[in-house]
């Protein structure tokens, strides 16, 4: 791990003025994993009622906004991410009545709620897939997806050489109620999740409609799955990298992801949120998820036409190392603000292992790393995060400093991932368990069950929410303290940010500007001196000094 000093830069990046901006430009967003936040209904798996009970937990944490991954009614294979019916709410987790309590509770609280949506795939039970297995090849049902009839003798090869996200084939076979094996459907994450075909504009159409559904019971927005999935290249032909998909985890192959004509539906949401904007004048987010690699393409997704915002993962993929923070910054807001749009900043979410396993240098299925070293860098980067232009994306359980479960039982795994790939990948079980509220054994205050839906660890006991909030120099306090620091001080919100100049900046330190606010990250193993003059506001180091920066650690002072 280096921490070489960030190149000389006298870049001033300028943002428009952000003072009638919508909210959402310098929204702080907490991500919600239902099943994993708390269970009112003692069967172990988190739900709505859950959520519900902890809203003023969320309000007094400080964010601005919560986004719920998928509540809909689903058989449950990628947790939710196959739904099998868009316009109603999983009885696991609720129903339509509970989900309006939560909105109107939530915005009672100041709190908008964005809802996860899935346009690039469904369920294989939902009513328009189970049509199409009944459907005849060429039916219109069928038409719905992505079925063709299979290569080599008797059709028994797939398609196409396309590689699944989770591994193996990204085509699976039907076969007939009499046991004939039939075509073949496209799926590009586990065979459960069938893709929609984009390009039949009954998806389109739909779509339309499942999005008004939810706005007109009261969403502020939606967070779009896989957004630069979607369209597929005509004739779906085979890619010389298609394999590289299933290697990497990443949307390599260029006839299956990032295509030109997803940005007309892009642009057709856009018109439809702008409709209800215009009409009520409440501003509404479309986020999306867009697993591009180039900071430039990710960028078009962000045409003022199109998307208001997608995550910035190439942040989130960064190691622990003041120049590549630099860099990545630059490349982000670059690209970002060249579009007109403002940067959606993110450390952790329920695909990626947790931010202090991976500064720690742990990884799931592997060794925990130094967790100790883990948790003070995660609470530098979150105020280094917090400091920056643009919206912030938190993921439950980050404000309680939890690290990677990396060593659940390999009997307790759920993830697709895991199963598909014959467990080369380790999955994303580990940032998904259920999170501490209280006391010292499990269920940690989560459920009235015996366990929750993976098991806990016995280090939750010193994670629960309730005893940080007794403890002044706990993560959660360093979070509560930054999120009211950030919409108390507008120089954090409004304007740009102005590197400081090497010379003045100790090795192995980043050093930016908003208007009167500093804000240090001394990414190096030891202390360096306080700038001079400046007035020290919050450090994320518990044992903070006047004089002196402590090792990995950043700090926001007055200057
Ligand atoms: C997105 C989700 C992930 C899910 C996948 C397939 O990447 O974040 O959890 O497995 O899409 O829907």
């Amino acid at each position: 791990m280096t921490t070489t000093a960030p190149h000389a830069v006298t870049t001033r990046l300028s943002l428009p003025s952000t003072r009638q901006d919508p909210w959402w430009r310098t929204a702080v967003v907490y991500q919600i994993y239902v099943r994993s936040f708390h269970d009112s209904t003692g069967t172990g798996t988190g739900d709505l009622g859950g959520l519900l009970q902890r809203l003023p937990y969320l309000r007094r944490l400080g964010v601005d906004a919560i986004w719920l991954s998928p509540f809909y009614p689903s058989p449950q294979y990628d947790h939710g991410y196959d739904i099998a019916d868009y316009h109603d709410v999983d009885p696991r987790f609720g129903d339509l009545d509970m989900m309006s309590r939560v909105i109107a509770r939530a915005h009672a609280l100041g709190l908008r709620v964005l809802a996860d949506i899935v346009p690039n795939h469904c369920s294989i039970e939902h009513p328009w897939f189970k049509a199409a297995l009944a459907g005849a090849p060429g039916s219109p049902e069928r038409a719905l997806f992505h079925f063709a009839d299979g290569r080599g003798p008797e059709g028994a090869e797939p398609p196409n050489n396309w590689r699944s996200i989770f591994g193996g084939s990204s085509w699976a076979r039907t076969t007939a109620d009499d046991g004939t094996p039939g075509q073949w459907y496209l799926h590009s994450f586990a065979p459960e999740q069938a893709d929609f075909n984009w390009a039949d504009p009954r998806v389109g159409d739909y779509f339309d409609s499942v999005l008004r559904f939810w706005l007109d019971l009261g969403v502020d927005g939606f967070r779009i799955d896989v957004a630069h999935g979607l369209h597929k290249q005509q004739g779906l032909p085979d890619d010389p990298h298609a394999a590289l998909d299933e290697i990497t985890g990443d949307p390599v192959n260029s006839a299956a992801w990032n295509r030109p004509e997803v940005h007309d539906v892009w642009r057709r949401w856009r018109a439809l949120t702008d409709e209800y904007e215009r009409r009520d004048g409440r501003a509404r987010v479309l986020v999306g998820e867009i697993g591009v690699l180039n900071p430039r393409q990710v960028a078009l997704y962000q045409r003022p036409d199109e998307l208001h915002q997608s995550f910035f993962f190439e942040f989130l993929r960064t190691e622990w190392d003041s120049a590549a923070f630099h860099d990545v910054i630059c490349r982000g807001l670059e690209a970002v603000t060249a579009a007109g749009s403002a940067v959606s900043w993110v450390l952790n979410n329920h695909d990626m292992p947790r931010a202090v396993t991976r500064y720690a240098g742990g990884e799931p299925g592997g060794q925990p790393g130094d967790t100790a070293l883990g948790e003070r860098r995660a609470r530098a980067a979150l105020l280094m995060m917090l400091a920056l232009p643009g919206s912030v994306y938190l993921y439950q359980g980050e404000e309680l400093g939890l690290a990677e479960v990396v060593d659940l039982p390999t009997s307790a795994l759920q993830d697709p991932m895991y199963h598909r790939s014959g467990g080369a990948r380790r999955g994303r079980d580990g940032c998904r368990v259920p999170l501490p509220w209280h006391g010292s054994a499990p269920t940690y205050g989560f459920t009235d069950a015996t366990a929750a839906w993976l098991p806990q660890p016995h280090w939750f006991s010193s994670y629960g929410a309730a005893e940080q909030d007794l403890r002044g120099e706990s993560t959660l306090n360093l979070y509560r303290a930054a999120l009211a620091l950030r919409s108390a001080i507008p120089d954090l919100r409004d304007g740009g940010l102005v590197w400081d100049e090497v010379p003045d900046t100790p090795d192995g330190v980043l050093s930016f500007r908003r208007g009167g606010l500093l804000c240090t990250v001394n990414c190096g193993p030891s202390p360096v001196p306080a700038p001079h003059g400046a007035t020290l506001l919050l450090s994320s180091a518990p044992e903070p000094s006047g004089d002196k920066q402590p090792a990995e650690s950043a700090a926001w002072w007055v200057v």
